[in-house]
């Protein structure tokens, strides 16, 4: 038996989203832009997703846009945002932003623009002092990510929303691992700009939204058609955007028994992982996403193995979890979340994240603990990285 705690990466899509992109691709396949039947059929799919999306983080239908996913929310929020200047202005994001929020500003910082990264405390959360701070009259966007998908961590995103607000700037975060899990509501929260991401709440992969408030201006990414409303040029991908509503429905539905549910296996994994001395938690432990649990391991030396070694050897034991440093020709590279939240060098590249979902157990948490600590005792007693292959009996 395998066990799969690597949700944040992705989810499986659930039954109902299978069974209603599977509809929808044999009966409503048509062009949602199509002015006859088989168009009109396409367009009241993509509609009703639109419903079921804006209700799950209690937003207005005309308020979503669809996209290809997480990442193209993220670029369509900074560079719509920031396209609409002629002349360069100011920019604060934070340091542990998903790429798909730190590239396109390091992008705009080689066409002139100011950009602040905004440090984190040592559990990955920003300080809002540091946001009040950094604001300068220039400043036209703020994006912060509300939850943390390598350390878990979440952010006081309804604080730091006011301060950009009493600014008079757009605030924008990245909620990508929050929708579905926690409770989103657009309409009390401080916010302007909102990306969500179907592949992980059980939808299908390549379909995302951005919530965008009403009255805020975005330039398009791409020149075409003019779907959704002119912002996202292209056909509408009917059947995954189908997938997304379906999921999204769901989860808001499932949310009030599935959340505290997965709360209390995270922490069973936590609780029993605590005394293991070779592993240090990674984030808030308080402010934490539900189904999150992250550490780096604490006593490096030069025989020892990081973190995608030990990714290696937990999926020789069947089971999928994530490391968070990158491999670049082959060698690991430290993570820059870890590094932002002062972990040297070599921890940094120890990360390790399970990531909980619909499937998990209280079973499969607590094999995944023992075959965990027995991999590190036999590192402790093993100089090289050659493990023996370890036997899953489930
Ligand atoms: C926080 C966060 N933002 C953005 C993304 C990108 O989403 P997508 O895979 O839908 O492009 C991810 C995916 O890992 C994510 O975790």
């Amino acid at each position: 038996m395998q066990i799969y705690l690597d949700h944040s990466a992705t989810t499986p899509p659930c039954p109902a989203a299978i069974a209603r992109m599977q509809q929808v691709m044999t009966e409503q396949w048509g062009n949602p832009s199509s002015l006859h039947a088989w168009g009109e059929r396409s367009a009241m799919v993509v509609e009703q997703s639109r419903m079921q999306v804006a209700s799950l983080i209690n937003a207005s239908p005309d308020a979503i846009f669809f996209t290809s996913g997480g990442t193209e929310s993220d670029n369509l929020a900074i560079l719509g945002v920031t396209q609409h200047y002629a002349r360069p202005r100011h920019l604060i994001i934070s340091s542990v932003e998903h790429s798909a929020i730190s590239e396109p500003a390091r992008k705009l910082e080689t066409q002139g623009w100011q950009v602040t990264r905004l440090p984190v405390d040592a559990q990955g959360q920003v300080n809002p002092a540091d946001l009040q701070a950094a604001l300068q009259p220039d400043t036209v966007l703020v994006s912060i990510i509300y939850g943390q998908s390598e350390v878990g961590t979440l952010q006081p995103i309804e604080e730091l929303g006011q301060l950009v607000r009493s600014h008079g700037a757009l605030f924008h975060t990245d909620a990508v691992q929050v929708a579905g899990r926690l409770p989103l509501d657009v309409s009390a929260l401080p916010v302007d700009l909102v990306s969500l991401s179907s592949h992980k709440l059980y939808g299908p992969q390549g379909a995302g939204a951005l919530y965008v408030r009403s009255g805020v201006e975005l330039v398009p990414l791409f020149g075409g058609g003019g779907q959704e409303f002119r912002l996202r040029s292209g056909t509408q991908a009917v059947p995954s955007i189908a997938g997304f509503g379906t999921a999204a429905a769901l989860a808001a539905e499932q949310m009030p028994t599935e959340t505290p549910r997965l709360i209390h296996l995270r922490d069973r994994l936590f609780d029993q992982l605590a005394n293991e001395p070779m592993l240090l938690p990674t984030g808030d432990r308080q402010h934490r996403l539900p189904h999150h649990v992250s550490f780096c391991l604490r006593d490096l030396d030069e025989h020892q193995f990081n973190g995608r070694a030990l990714v290696r050897q937990m999926h020789l034991a069947g089971i999928g979890i994530s490391a968070g440093s990158a491999c670049h020709s082959g060698k690991s590279v430290p993570s820059p979340i870890l590094l932002a939240m002062g972990l040297s060098d070599r921890r940094a590249q120890s990360g390790i994240r399970l990531t909980l979902g619909h499937s998990t157990t209280a079973a499969d948490i607590d094999w995944t603990a023992m075959v965990l600590k027995q991999i590190l005792a036999r590192s402790r007693t093993t100089t090289e990285n050659a493990y023996p292959l370890l036997t899953s009996t489930r």
